[in-house]
């Protein structure tokens, strides 16, 4: 058995995500190969027998360069699995509706989809979770991939639950891909910045210049992964009219005591505590 995973990951929780599964296919004898999907590579995928799609959720959708990249995939000969891997900051059911835009290009391409899965990382964007809870949704999402690989290995079904009218909320909110284009020419660094080159070295879409004199230019191209804002060592970022979502610095997955928090600490409560009880039930039943 191969699979591939072709991945898009803005700060780092994606690609945690993708490359555990990495680790437990292999653990189950399954050849996996995962690849960025930040340069352009020519895929074969005449050599996997299956192929994952991962991303973080952007507005309740996939991020316009995931959704650019499933346009530009080739149609496939033989039919294949298809699998899909998000992660989001919040639990919500709305998100279960991010995949319909690929998930409508995917299946004219001849993917044909069996799983799909959603794990709940900590927020890069909006307000910034506690280590603590960073550490809870790592090592749920830990549990239930060592759970969900055997499913995808095993071609066990599994969707996601509905959410009313798909199509028409998530075109509304892909209002995102062109409002994230404009906003990131708003973006400016401040004196704090160190010029380390970070920002844009690492942009997804080399849309950050800086001239002779040192001063940033900021294009077109955004696609608010929070990356340059997100690692930036001195918080020098201000990311536009979202200024005041911004979320700078790494998480600590490995802290569970720290609890110390921003904001937004009653933020979607019930929503986290059933995704927490839903996650328990499923690793209880499968260990
Ligand atoms: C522009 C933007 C929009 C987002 N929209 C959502 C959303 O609609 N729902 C949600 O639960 N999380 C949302 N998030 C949070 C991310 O999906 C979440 O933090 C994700 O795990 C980040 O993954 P990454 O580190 O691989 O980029 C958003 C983040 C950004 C930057």
């Amino acid at each position: 058995m191969k699979t591939l995973i072709c991945y898009f990951s803005g700060t780092g929780n994606t690609k945690k995500v993708v490359e555990y599964f990495g680790e437990q296919f292999k653990a189950n004898g399954c050849d996996t190969t995962i690849i960025s999907i930040d340069k352009e590579i020519e895929i074969d995928f005449t050599q996997y027998d299956s192929i994952g799609i991962a991303y973080p959720i952007h507005a309740f959708n996939a991020p316009s360069n995931v959704v650019a990249f499933c346009k530009k995939l080739p149609k496939l000969k033989e039919k294949k699995q298809l699998y899909i891997i998000k992660t989001s900051g919040e639990p919500l059911k709305i998100n279960n509706i991010s995949s319909t835009k690929i998930r409508h290009i995917l299946k004219r391409k001849g993917f044909i989809l069996n799983n799909e899965y959603h794990y709940v990382m900590p927020y890069n964007m909006i307000f910034r979770h506690s280590n603590a809870m960073a550490y809870r949704m790592w090592d749920t999402a830990q549990k239930l991939i060592s759970v969900d690989c055997k499913e995808i290995l095993a071609k066990k079904k599994v969707k996601l639950s509905f959410f009313p009218f798909p199509n028409l909320i998530s075109w509304i909110m892909r209002i995102e891909h062109w409002g994230g284009r404009l906003n990131g020419t708003k973006y400016s660094v401040n004196e704090k910045c160190i010029h380390c080159g970070m920002c844009y070295r690492n942009c997804p879409t080399q849309n950050i210049k800086v001239d002779e004199d040192g001063n940033f230019h900021f294009g077109k191209k955004c696609l608010m992964c929070m990356r340059c804002s997100f690692f930036c060592p001195t918080d020098a970022f201000k990311i536009g009219f979202f200024n005041s979502w911004k979320v700078n610095g790494r998480y600590n997955f490995n802290d569970p005591d720290n609890h110390e928090q921003k904001s937004h600490k009653n933020f979607c409560k019930n929503s986290y505590k059933k995704y927490f009880k839903r996650s328990e039930e499923k690793i209880s039943s499968n260990s």
